[in-house]
């Protein structure tokens, strides 16, 4: 199994899923989401849509909108709890993130071929000791990365079906972004596009 430090802390495991690995877990999210649908999430203060949809597993979700960014317990639309973490999910953080304490927030970003993430740090989060893990299924993104600072130089690399990766340590607050998806280049999905997963704690353990 390959392991690249990128930077201090910030670590990639390139195919860490196998292809039956990766189908389960397409499998356990397509569950989830027929619960807790896939919303399109807003900008505060603009309103302007973001190009990716989101959903969430686990105790508590990620969500945006005009109010601001925050973590709630409930889907923003259908006001329902969001879904249990899917059993595979957790046992990757547990074999991977190194922390002790549970995730409390998986968060399931949904790229459709022309979606992108703009370069920004995640810093919702109340206990930056705990990483963020976080899984790409699906097409093969540019992801870029750069410091905690914003104008620090940034660097891509292409993250694939089943890889994974971590932003731990002195590179929790690395800023990061996803410059475009590359369609076509899975066969794991029914549609073009890739899910990606990011695993969080919230709160202080
Ligand atoms: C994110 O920063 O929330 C998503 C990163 C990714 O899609 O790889
Ligand atoms: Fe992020």
């Amino acid at each position: 199994m390959q392991r690249v430090e990128l930077a201090e802390g910030l670590i990639w495991w390139p195919g860490y899923l196998d292809r039956a690995a990766q189908e389960e877990l397409a499998a356990d999210i397509g569950t989830a989401l027929g619960r807790a649908p896939l919303f399109t999430p807003r900008m505060p203060r603009t309103n302007a849509p973001f190009s990716v949809r989101m959903s969430n597993v686990g105790p508590l979700g990620w969500v945006s909108d005009m109010d601001g960014y925050r973590y709630q317990a409930f889907h923003p639309e259908t006001r329902a709890p969001w879904p249990d973490f899917p059993a595979r999910l957790l046992a990757l953080w547990t074999d991977l993130s190194g922390h002790p304490a549970p995730p409390q927030a998986g968060l399931v970003n949904w790229y459709a071929p022309s979606a992108r993430m703009g370069l920004h740090q995640d810093r919702d989060e109340q206990d930056f000791t705990a990483p963020v893990l976080s899984v790409s299924l699906g097409d093969t993104a540019v992801f870029r990365y750069g410091g905690t600072e914003r104008r620090a130089p940034t660097r891509s690399i292409r993250l694939a079906s089943g890889d994974i990766l971590l932003l731990s340590g002195d590179s929790r607050l690395a800023f990061h972004g996803v410059d475009r998806i590359l369609p076509g280049t899975s066969t794991l999905l029914d549609e073009p596009g890739r899910f990606n997963l990011t695993l969080r704690r919230v709160t202080p353990a």
